[in-house]
C-alpha cells in the first residue's frame, strides 16, 4: 500500500487514503468555547480574534504542534447577530503572515480577508461592518496567497453563528454544547512522533489524512440528553468530501446549508459534504433507551458516536416552516445576464477559465445590487475528473439547477459553495450588496494554493 502510494506520488498522481480506524482510545468531544466579546452592548460588539501557535492534547502521550485562533487549535464560536455593528480585532501572533477570511459574511471586501489582505506577524487589524445577513452558520479561516492549505491543515479554523429574528423565535434546539452541538469535521495525518507534516503529506490534488478528527478530538463521543439534538456540520478538511449517514441508517433533518435556515426541514438518510459546505441537521433519538448508541459515519467509517445516556426528554417536533426565502420566477431568471465558468485540470493544471489566478488580474466585474446567473462547469476530463467545491466570497447564492435539472430539497438553501461531481454544471442565482474585490475560487485548498481562483470587482 505504502509503496503504491510512493509510486503514484512520483507521478503526480493523486493517492486515496482511506480513513482508519486510529488504536487511540475513545476521548469526549471538544465543545469550542464560545468567544466572549471585549464589549456588547445595543449598538456595538467588539471582539478580539488571535492567531497563534501551540501545542494540543490530541493523542496520548504526545503534544502536537498545531495553530489556532485564541486557542492551541481550530477556535472559539464567535457569535455574531444581524444588524449589529461589529468590530474584530484580528491579530497575527504566528511565525508567517496570514489573512482572517470570514467565509460565507456578507461583508465588503475590505474586512473580507483574502489574499490581498495579509497581516505580517505581529501585526494586528481592525474591521468593522454591520452584519446584513440573516442567521446562519459560517466560519473564519486563513486565505494568504498560496498558504491557506498548510494554515488550515496546522488547525486555523473556527465557527462563526449569526442569529437573528428568526432563529430566537424557532422552537429548534439551542444549547449550545448541550443540543446544538457544533463539528468541525477533519482528515489529518500523525507522524510517529505525534506531529503534523503538511509537506510530507501534500497531495497537489488535495490533501488526505487517514485520521478523522471532530473539533479536533480523536475517536469521539458525545453524551446526549435530550430526545433531538442539532448538529453544525463544517467540513474543514483541506479536500476530502463526505458522504454522512448515521449508523442503521437512521434517517435525520436537515434545517440549515451554508448560509441560512432551510424554507422547511428535508428528511435525509445521506448527505454529501464538500471542504467549506456546512449542514445544520437534527438528529432524534427519542426511540432510543438509556445505554443506546450511534454513530455517524462517512462509508463505513465512524466519525463520531453519540451516547443517549438519559430519558430523552419529550421535545416538541421541529417546525414544518423554518424560514421564507425570496425566488425570482423562470420568467425572472431568463433575463438576467449570465457568466460561465469552466473548472478544469488536475494538480498543478487546475484552472477556472483557462486562467491561474493573478494576484494582479481583475478576471471580471459585476454590478451591486443586480442578479446574475453563473453557470459553473466542470469539465471533463480524460481522467474520470474531481469533484471541485466552487466558493464564491461575499455573499450567499441559490443554486437554480444541476446540470439543467432545476433543484429541490436541501439544494434550495443559501448557498456559498457547491460542490459540483465530475461533468456536472450547475446554474447559481447570484447578487451582491458589499462592494470590493472578491475571490472566487475551488475549496479543495490544493487546488485553491494551485491557483484554481479568480477575482471580480463589484462596484
Ligand atoms: Cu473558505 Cu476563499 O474561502
Ligand atoms: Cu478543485
Amino acid at each position: 500500500m505504502e509503496m503504491v502510494n510512493d509510486v503514484y506520488k512520483m507521478k503526480g498522481m493523486p493517492v486515496a487514503i482511506d480513513l482508519k480506524k486510529h488504536n487511540q482510545p475513545k476521548r469526549k468531544l471538544n465543545i469550542p468555547k464560545e468567544l466572549v466579546p471585549i464589549k456588547n452592548d445595543d449598538t456595538n460588539l467588539i471582539y478580539e480574534i488571535v492567531a497563534k501557535i501551540g501545542e494540543t492534547d490530541i493523542l496520548d502521550g504526545k503534544k502536537t504542534m498545531t495553530s489556532g485562533y485564541n486557542t492551541s487549535i481550530l477556535g472559539p464560536v464567535i457569535r455574531l447577530r444581524k444588524g449589529q455593528q461589529t468590530r474584530l480585532i484580528a491579530k497575527n501572533q504566528l511565525n508567517e503572515s496570514t489573512t482572517f477570511h470570514w467565509h460565507g459574511l456578507e461583508v465588503a471586501a475590505a474586512n473580507d480577508g483574502g489574499p490581498h489582505h495579509e497581516i505580517m506577524p505581529g501585526q494586528e487589524e481592525i474591521l468593522e461592518f454591520n452584519v446584513i445577513q440573516e442567521a446562519g452558520t459560517l466560519w473564519l479561516h486563513p486565505h494568504p496567497h498560496k498558504k491557506t492549505a498548510k494554515q488550515v491543515y496546522e488547525g486555523l479554523a473556527a465557527l462563526i453563528y449569526v442569529e437573528d429574528d428568526n432563529s430566537d423565535q424557532l422552537l429548534i434546539p439551542k444549547d449550545y454544547g448541550i443540543d446544538d452541538i457544533p463539528l468541525i469535521i477533519q482528515d489529518k495525518t500523525f507522524t510517529d512522533d505525534g506531529q503534523l507534516d503538511y509537506q510530507a503529506d501534500y497531495q497537489a490534488d488535495g490533501t488526505l489524512g487517514d485520521t478523522s478528527l471532530i473539533n479536533g478530538t480523536i475517536n469521539p463521543y458525545v453524551d446526549l440528553t435530550k430526545g433531538l439534538t442539532r448538529l453544525r456540520l463544517l467540513n474543514g478538511s483541506n479536500s476530502r468530501n463526505y458522504r454522512i449517514s448515521f449508523s442503521d441508517n437512521i434517517p435525520f433533518k436537515q434545517i440549515a446549508t451554508d448560509g441560512g435556515f432551510l424554507e422547511s426541514p428535508v428528511e435525509l438518510t445521506e448527505l454529501i459534504l464538500t471542504p467549506a459546505e456546512r449542514a445544520e441537521i437534527v438528529m432524534d433519538t427519542r426511540q432510543l433507551a438509556v445505554g443506546d448508541t450511534i454513530s455517524m459515519l462517512n462509508g463505513d467509517h465512524a466519525l463520531i458516536e453519540f451516547n443517549q445516556v438519559a430519558m430523552p426528554i419529550v421535545t416538541n417536533e421541529l417546525p414544518t416552516t423554518l424560514n421564507s426565502i425570496k425566488r425570482l420566477s423562470d420568467e425572472e431568471v431568463a433575463k438576467l445576464p449570465m457568466k460561465e465558468f469552466r473548472l478544469a485540470g488536475m494538480g498543478e493544471t487546475v484552472t477556472i477559465n483557462n486562467e491561474k489566478f493573478d494576484m494582479s488580474v481583475i478576471n471580471f466585474e459585476t454590478k451591486l445590487q443586480s442578479p446574475e446567473v453563473w453557470r459553473i462547469i466542470n469539465e471533463p476530463s480524460m481522467m474520470g475528473g474531481m469533484i471541485h467545491p466552487f466558493h464564491v466570497h461575499g455573499t450567499q447564492f441559490q443554486i437554480l439547477s444541476r446540470n439543467g435539472t432545476p433543484v429541490s430539497g436541501a439544494d434550495k438553501g443559501w448557498k456559498d459553495t457547491v460542490g459540483l461531481l465530475p461533468k456536472e454544471t450547475v446554474e447559481l442565482l447570484i447578487e451582491f450588496k458589499v462592494p470590493g474585490v472578491f475571490m472566487y475560487h475551488c475549496h479543495n485548498l490544493e487546488h485553491e494554493d494551485n491557483g484554481m481562483m479568480g477575482q471580480f470587482l463589484v462596484k
